[in-house]
């Protein structure tokens, strides 16, 4: 069973200054929602309510948004406005989060350690929140569940790119199982490789479910791309010994993590409430 989600919330959001000078960007909102609350929307709907949150400073609105406002709810109790709460009510009602701080920036694959108190030994989901996905059915982490419990070891989302997009990515190569057209076991995973380098053009997009082996893997990773411990570098452990599935998910997602895919995402849930 994965009962944990983990939401690596530490970083910078450089892309988007001003607006992250004061503001996490994972609290920046496509209509009126901010980011990261489609993620723990997205993990309480796959069936997971434990919700684990990595922050760093200058991060604290993200513990406020999931926390009552006394004084919010007193001012708009009774008139037109409270139906704008009923949801996050809902989430916090139904999840508990709990928060650590990634204390200095060393990557994802750090960034993901630094969970490890939070987890314990168990397999958990991890969403980056700027990878936003939407779904018509069962949402992208309920499917990757699915398949976790087929293959009970790691798992990655993974999408078709161009080419050329290779070097914002990890991208891996693998082999089709068990007559799927969607579901890789992986041979071998590179963080951002350069089009020449790159073994295919799948790349991982910000959902995974870890087995908890992975962070006594981290532990032993060194810095790769960038200088920072990655999360892909770690996973290639896993995928030498077999034990990581890439599944080639039902949706769309948009890269919120850019201001072009942050407008592609606004104006796709615009359009969808206006019907
Ligand atoms: C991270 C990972 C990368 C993955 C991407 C998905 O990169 O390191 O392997 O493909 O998320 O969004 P980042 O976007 O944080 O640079």
């Amino acid at each position: 069973m994965v009962k944990k989600c983990l939401f690596p919330a530490a970083g910078y959001g450089t892309r988007f200054l001003p607006a992250t000078k004061a503001t996490p960007k994972e609290m920046l909102p496509v209509l009126t929602k901010p980011l990261i609350q489609y993620g723990v929307e997205e993990a309480l709907e796959a069936g997971i309510k434990t919700m684990a949150i990595i922050t760093g400073r200058g991060k604290r609105a993200i513990e406020d948004h999931f926390d009552i406002s006394y004084e919010l709810e007193h001012q708009i109790r009774g008139t037109s406005k409270e139906p704008l709460l009923t949801e996050i009510r809902s989430l916090i009602s139904q999840c508990t989060f709990s928060y650590t701080r990634q204390v200095k920036m060393k990557g994802l694959g750090h960034a993901i350690l630094t969970g490890e108190t939070l987890i314990g030994d168990e397999p958990f989901a991890v969403i980056l929140a700027d990878d936003l996905c939407t779904y018509k059915e069962d949402n992208v982490l309920k499917q990757m569940i699915e398949i976790y419990e087929k293959y009970q070891c790691s798992i990655v989302a993974i999408e078709e790119i161009p080419k050329e997009e290779t070097h914002k990515y990890g991208v891996i190569a693998g082999h089709l199982v068990d007559n799927t057209d969607d579901t890789y076991r992986v041979t071998d995973m590179v963080e951002k490789p350069s089009p020449e380098e790159a073994p295919s053009n799948m790349a991982i997009i910000g959902r995974y479910i870890l087995t908890p082996d992975i962070f006594e893997i981290l532990k032993e990773t060194k810095p790769g791309k960038g200088g920072e411990i990655q999360i892909t570098d770690a996973l290639l452990e896993q995928a030498k010994q077999g034990k990581v599935i890439a599944y080639r998910f039902k949706g769309q997602r948009f890269d919120c993590g850019s201001v072009d895919g942050f407008v592609e995402a606004t104006n796709y849930f615009y359009k969808k409430t206006k019907g």
